[in-house]
């Protein structure tokens, strides 16, 4: 069946939501622990295709194995902005999933009229720092010790695209 990258879709919750899961269990790349509720993650996706908003999934074999999604601000004067997050099952990465999710989700804010697109990164987290400079991020700032895990701090890099005209 091979890898299709694709908008996500309401039955993708529960797919999305295990894959979400294991990524945060592993305990460094995400701001939550594990994944919200199923009935969260309905309510969050149900939302983000009513809306048409850029939501990607990964699927290999019927199994969702990467998500990214670049969520506006709810706010009027800040519905321009979106903030980007995304992860690929341990296991399947280093095969461009990565990267076919974010320009797919890029491609989609720009359709929608998203200006800018923030995102947070761990700054240990070379493989998605390298991945959104590639994809045309750049890093703008530095949060020092904006996360304390198990005994440590650790900063964030803040990133920013803006590369979707006037
Ligand atoms: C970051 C992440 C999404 C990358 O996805 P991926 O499918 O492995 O990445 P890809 O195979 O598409 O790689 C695309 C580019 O990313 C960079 N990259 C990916 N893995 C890398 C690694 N281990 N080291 C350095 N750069 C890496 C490279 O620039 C690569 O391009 P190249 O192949 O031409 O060198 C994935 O590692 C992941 O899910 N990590 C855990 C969750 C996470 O960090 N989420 C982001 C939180 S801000």
């Amino acid at each position: 069946m091979g890898l299709v990258v694709r908008k996500m879709e309401r039955a993708d919750a529960e797919g999305f939501r295990a894959c979400l899961d294991s990524v945060a269990r592993e305990g460094r790349y995400l701001a939550k622990e594990a994944a919200p509720t199923l009935e969260r993650i309905q309510a969050f996706v149900d939302d983000t295709v009513s809306n048409n908003l850029p939501q990607f999934v990964a699927i290999e074999d019927g199994l969702v194995v990467g998500w990214c999604d670049a969520i506006p601000y709810q706010t009027k004067s800040l519905s321009h902005r979106a903030e980007l997050g995304m992860g690929v099952l341990k296991g399947h990465r280093g095969k461009g999933i990565g990267e076919g999710l974010v320009l797919a989700t890029i491609e989609h804010a720009r359709t929608i009229g998203i200006k800018r697109i923030d995102l947070e990164v761990r700054a240990d987290n070379v493989a998605a720092i390298a991945l959104y400079l590639k994809t045309g991020f750049r890093e703008y700032g530095r949060k020092a010790k904006a996360i304390f895990l198990e005994g440590e701090y650790h900063d964030l890099i803040v990133m920013e695209h803006l590369d979707f005209g006037p």
